[in-house]
């Protein structure tokens, strides 16, 4: 089958039935991207969101149905107050530059994560997030989700925490938790499955991003720095996808 066909303009187009339904990226190499320019690391988080924005756009023309994007693990608040101040700033600046352009493109948004308990100082973000998927969350596009004070193993422990407490209350039969139940705890629960994750800068760990989510996920690595990942560089990523062979454990 011919992975590639022509749009209108007569420019070539990824095939839609080849490419992933979601696809979920670990944005990573800003820091670094800065510094090879002489540059204070916030510098590159903010031409992270430029590339960011080419991203989410990219992936709504291509109908794509979800992405999930890696933005601040639980763990990435072991940086300098200064880089978490300036990367909460960026978000707080998309999240109220971006909105009425992302609604207009019905972008559902959501963040995954503990946005509830940020720490204090943060509550402008808080509210411009909650905006955002409030405002959002009829819209049918692309559902783009924001992982945001994330980690995987918070979220596996968060969702074993729910169970117990609706089984302590006599709303579940503990014997009844099979996967599907498990999966309903998650921040993913109605997401299709993640088909395929992208870590850019050439590091090749999870770094605590949806562990479980992952376990049938196509993985592709890159040595491109975030903010210089553009529509030809993801391009050539889902590319890569629709030529894999996936098994699932058979043959
Ligand atoms: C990824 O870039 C962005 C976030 C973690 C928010 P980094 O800031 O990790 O950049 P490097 O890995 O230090 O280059
Ligand atoms: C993962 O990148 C987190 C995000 C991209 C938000 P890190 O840069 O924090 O990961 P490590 O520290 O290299 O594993
Ligand atoms: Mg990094």
């Amino acid at each position: 089958m011919a992975l590639f066909g022509k749009d209108e303009t007569g420019s070539m187009e990824l095939k839609k039935e080849l490419l992933p339904r979601h696809v979920a990226i670990i944005m990573d190499g800003n820091g670094r991207w800065a510094q090879k320019r002489g540059m204070p690391r916030s510098f590159g988080h903010k031409a992270g969101v430029e590339a960011l924005r080419e991203i989410i756009r990219h992936s709504d023309h291509l109908g794509i149905e979800a992405l999930t994007i890696y933005a601040f693990s639980t763990e990435n608040w072991k940086r300098s107050a200064e880089e978490v101040g300036a990367l909460m700033g960026l978000l707080l600046e998309y999240f109220t530059k971006e909105l009425d352009e992302l609604h207009r493109e019905h972008v559902r948004i959501r963040i995954i994560g503990d946005i509830d308990d940020m720490p204090k100082g943060l509550e402008k973000q808080q509210q411009a997030l909650y905006n955002a998927m409030e405002r959002t969350k009829e819209n049918t596009g692309l559902k783009l989700n924001i992982a945001l004070n994330y980690g995987g193993r918070q979220e596996i422990v968060r969702a074993a925490k729910a169970l117990a407490r609706k089984a302590k209350d006599g709303e579940i039969d503990p014997a009844a938790i099979d996967m599907e139940l498990f999966e309903s705890e998650l921040y993913t629960a109605d997401l299709p499955e993640v088909d395929f994750m992208i870590r850019t800068s050439g590091e090749i760990r999870l770094s605590n991003f949806l562990l479980y989510q992952l376990a049938y996920a196509e993985f592709y690595q890159t040595d491109v720095l975030w903010p210089d990942f553009d529509k030809k560089a993801y391009d050539e990523a889902l590319l890569a996808y629709t030529k894999r062979n996936r098994r699932f454990g058979g043959v």
